[in-house]
């Protein structure tokens, strides 16, 4: 636990992905394959670190959850590639995934397809807004029976005069 910070400051990507995977306790669950692929010496992003940290739990637990029995897990950051000022993070599960028809759903504030007391609906919505308000993007990809890829897009940061 730690005080809150709410301001917005330059960040590593790879130090706020290696902090939340401790946070969701993710080397003590079961996983047939565990990935972490981090592209070293990206840009960094003007965020703030617990937002950010918050959506990166989020979306590891949502491919958890998706692998109720285990599966593979990978984890990377690198450039993006469509545009050279934005660095990316992308969570990809081999869960259950998600029905077409489902989709445009996912981000809805409330809606969860989990059983009550074991999903709310709000990850998403929350986590939409938080990158979206950074001029970020969150897009997703998945095949129904096969997994999902969550990726989030993040704009590279201009370092001010003053600034490390
Ligand atoms: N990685 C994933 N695999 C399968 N379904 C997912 C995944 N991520 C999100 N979803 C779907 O999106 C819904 C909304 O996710 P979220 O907003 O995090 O709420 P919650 O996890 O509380 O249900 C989930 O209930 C699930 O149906
Ligand atoms: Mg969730």
């Amino acid at each position: 636990m730690k005080r809150p910070d709410y301001t917005n400051k330059l960040q590593d990507l790879n130090v706020l992905i290696r902090s939340s995977l401790k946070n969701c306790g993710i080397f003590n669950k079961t996983l047939h394959f565990f990935y972490i692929k981090l592209t070293p010496n990206l840009p960094k992003v003007r965020v703030n670190a617990d937002d950010t940290s918050l959506v990166i739990v989020n979306l590891l637990t949502n491919a958890l959850d998706s692998m109720p029995n285990g599966g593979k897990l990978l984890i990377e950051s690198r450039h993006c590639k469509e545009h050279d000022s934005y660095v990316q993070i992308s969570i990809s599960d081999t869960g259950y995934g998600i029905k077409k028809n489902k989709m445009d759903k996912i981000f809805w504030p409330f809606f969860t397809t989990k059983d009550e007391g074991k999903g709310i609906g709000v990850g998403l919505a929350i986590s939409k807004r938080i990158i979206e308000d950074y001029g970020g993007k969150i897009n997703v990809a998945s095949i129904q029976g096969r997994g999902t890829t969550i990726t989030l897009c993040l704009p590279a940061a201009f370092k001010s005069a003053n600034e490390e």
